[in-house]
């Protein structure tokens, strides 16, 4: 597909191939262009189906707008739900993206009602990525209860323990991280999008009071805006390691492997095992 902004900030999208009676997977990038990545999508899906496309697999590595879930205060969007009904109202077949900020929804099967969907996690790739280069014998450190579920991944891929942790979120940049912790001294710190860094910096100076002295980040979608990534590497971190689901310089874990067996299980109709 191509894809391309006209001066004004409007997109011009083109098919150039032929779909006709194809199954297409429709790979979308929305990282740090989230509404351009929609009306993209809206465009080239309409399109495709046009040109005769047969089934239309929308694969979005990161979904974006999943963490306003909610009403938090009187007349908000609740945006997760209207961008995937959006998908559905568009007309794809199916979706998969990867570790998709599930809080409030259990799995994506609660958000699209209509259509196929299917949430794939990058965790086990990096966590295999960290233990290799980075040796073992860490503790896996989760900021908050939602973090769980993608820390629990991780430590299970390679066999160690986890702690989870208890976020406070006053503003974007206003975090507290709160939690007892005994003596780590070597930690991986893990969530599913790293955006102003807030939150990891916030673990950073909890565990380096903790007396860590090796501390690694990783996330699958690594969004870093505001100098995201320099802010947490002064903090203290060794490193930072993300998949590639978002392009950023510490993108060093691919995500094609867990996708690929996602369409899979969709074309083949096995859905069992996945959220
Ligand atoms: C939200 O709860 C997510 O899981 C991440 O913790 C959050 O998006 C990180 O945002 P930031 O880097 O701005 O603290």
């Amino acid at each position: 597909m191509l894809s391309r902004e006209f001066p004004d900030g409007e997109l011009y999208v083109r098919v150039p191939t032929n779909v006709s009676g194809k199954t297409v997977v429709l790979v979308e990038c929305a990282g740090r262009r989230p509404n351009i990545a929609l009306v993209e999508a809206l465009l080239a899906v309409k399109t495709l189906q046009r040109l005769g496309a047969r089934e239309i697999i929308l694969a979005m590595p990161y979904f974006p707008y999943a963490r306003q879930d909610s009403e938090f205060s009187a007349g908000e969007a609740v945006s997760v739900r209207e961008v995937a009904e959006l998908l559905e109202l568009i007309g794809v077949s199916s979706v998969i993206t990867v570790d998709m900020h599930l809080h409030r929804y259990s799995s994506v099967g609660e958000l699209f009602r209509r259509i196929k969907a299917v949430n794939v996690s990058a965790m086990r790739e990096l966590a295999l990525f960290v233990h290799q280069n980075y040796g073992g014998g860490f503790t896996v450190v989760a900021p908050d209860e939602e973090a769980r579920q993608w820390a629990s991944i991780f430590a299970e891929e390679v066999g160690v323990p986890y702690i989870v942790l208890e976020k406070e979120r006053r503003g974007d940049e206003d975090v507290t991280v709160k939690g007892t912790l005994s003596v780590i001294g070597k930690a991986v710190i893990v969530d599913d999008i790293i955006s102003t860094g807030s939150t990891v910096v916030s673990v950073i100076e909890k565990l380096r009071a903790a007396g860590a002295k090796d501390i690694v980040v990783a996330c699958t979608h690594g969004l870093f805006v505001a100098g995201a990534d320099a802010k947490i590497l002064l903090s203290g971190a060794r490193d930072i390691v993300t998949s590639d689901t978002v392009p950023n310089p510490f993108a060093r874990v691919s995500a094609a492997r867990p996708l690929a067996d996602g369409v899979k299980m969709i074309l083949d109709g096995e859905l069992y095992g996945f959220s």
